[in-house]
């Protein structure tokens, strides 16, 4: 398959996309937008990129005009080991055949992914389950502002669609959202400044583990950046949340919290938690979660729902029998390392970020803008060369990414920063 792809991509011709566009045009008619948020076409390069998927199988995409791509989107991250991976499917096609999964009341499956948590996650003695991330990350700062009795909330990264985070403020009154206030990733100065200032009123800082600001390169924290904020929700009575919903279960099974040693109070999982179904997961000190059992509500008729509950425990299981996150650690690492090379060498100013588990190549802004278009044309060559990665969100590396994969893919990095290079910059 591998070998197929190389021959009739090197080529480099514009991708067949007629039924996408077909599928795209009719959508407008249909969807506000035609396709949600993220996923519309100018979020890529549009005219080059596909807009519909058909199916897709371990790391590999097929596009409803046919079109296979080696993908490193991974759905936004919930495909930690690969699409249809058939054990984690098989666990819940089996739960719906067998058993059920949406009930009045609650299945056992609940007590044992706790259990399970508790046993991998530092923060974790206890844990309730939502939908989705932005579910978690509005029920840890409800959860925070309940227990500390105070409102102010400084955030860090982007936490999800809801009133008091989401970045777009129409339809939002302003006073769901003027006691939260912004700080950059890797800044422990700014932070500082914002709790002298606000510290008595701050019910929870909020802070990704990891730097990922969507077309900023990712960053790891600095010596003292996470152990920073932590002393600082210390000093001033908070509580300290960390947002794993990109970092959980990637980064290690038990979140960038454990990978770096540094433990929250809160903190909240998604994404890779269930290899693509739909669950979140707030877990965090028994005296802070006991605020659901009275004082702060949470209930959603599909929360407690089992199917993904049941993909959650199949993912964990398959991932610790596989060694799964060494497994993507060591790929990603080889790969970083190539890709590091092959940016040297290619005498275009690119950079790499994410490490090992969120790999982006991105371009460094100049005074003439120049770099939007070395990055529209690497991508556009990218996506031709039908290696799937995002021009303004870091990829990830999941479990069914062969060698292969990964070695075809660095390949046709090098070729279209060469077929960049040819075109911009001689
Ligand atoms: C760090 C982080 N937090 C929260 C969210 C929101 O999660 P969801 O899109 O599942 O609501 C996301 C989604 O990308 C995220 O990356």
């Amino acid at each position: 398959m591998g070998n197929n792809i190389k021959k009739e991509l090197k080529m480099a011709e514009k991708l067949n996309l007629k039924k996408s566009e077909e599928l795209y045009n009719e959508a407008w008619n249909l969807v506000p937008g035609a396709v949600a948020g993220i996923r519309r076409p100018y979020n890529f390069v549009p005219g080059e990129y596909p807009i519909f998927f058909e199916d897709g199988k371990g790391g590999r995409v097929t596009d409803v005009d046919g079109n296979e791509y080696i993908d490193y989107l991974c759905a936004y991250g919930p495909i930690i080991i690969g699409y249809r991976e058939e054990e984690i499917d098989n666990a819940v096609i089996a739960q719906i055949r067998d058993k059920g999964f949406c009930f009045s009341l609650t299945q056992k499956y609940q007590n044992q992914l706790v259990k399970k948590l508790k046993t991998l996650i530092p923060s974790c003695e206890m844990a309730a389950f939502v939908k989705t991330g932005s579910d978690a990350t509005t029920t840890a700062i409800r959860i925070s502002r309940g227990y500390t009795g105070k409102t102010k909330v400084l955030r860090c990264g982007y936490h999800g669609w809801h009133d008091w985070c989401v970045e777009v403020k129409g339809g939002i009154p302003s006073k769901l959202y003027e006691d939260v206030y912004e700080f950059h990733y890797n800044d422990l100065q700014e932070v500082e400044d914002l709790m002298k200032e606000h510290g008595n009123d701050v019910a929870c800082i909020i802070v990704t583990p990891v730097g990922h600001p969507l077309a900023h390169e990712v960053e790891m924290p600095k010596p003292g950046f996470l152990e920073g904020v932590k002393a600082l929700t210390e000093k001033y009575n908070c509580v300290l949340i960390f947002d794993e919903i990109r970092s959980g279960f990637r980064v290690d099974m038990g979140g960038a919290q454990k990978y770096f040693g540094v433990t929250p109070d809160v903190s909240v999982f998604g994404k890779a938690l269930a290899n693509g179904w739909p669950i979140g997961a707030v877990v965090g000190k028994e005296k802070i979660m006991k605020m659901l059992e009275k004082e702060v509500f949470l209930s959603s008729t599909f929360f407690p729902n089992s199917d993904a509950q049941v993909a959650a425990l199949a993912t964990i299981d398959f991932m610790e029998r596989n060694n799964a996150l060494a497994v993507i650690k060591q790929k990603g690492e080889a790969f970083a390392k190539r890709v590091i090379e092959i940016i040297e060498k290619s005498g275009v100013p690119a950079n790499f970020s994410g490490g090992p588990w969120m790999p982006f190549i991105t371009f460094p802004a100049d005074e003439k803008k120049l770099y939007k278009e070395l990055r529209n044309e690497f991508y556009t060559q990218l996506i031709r060369k039908k290696v799937f990665l995002q021009p303004y969100h870091h990829g990830y590396i999941c479990y069914r990414h062969t060698d292969e994969d990964l070695i075809y893919t660095t390949d046709m990095i090098a070729d279209s920063l060469e077929d960049v290079r040819k075109k911009y910059l001689v």
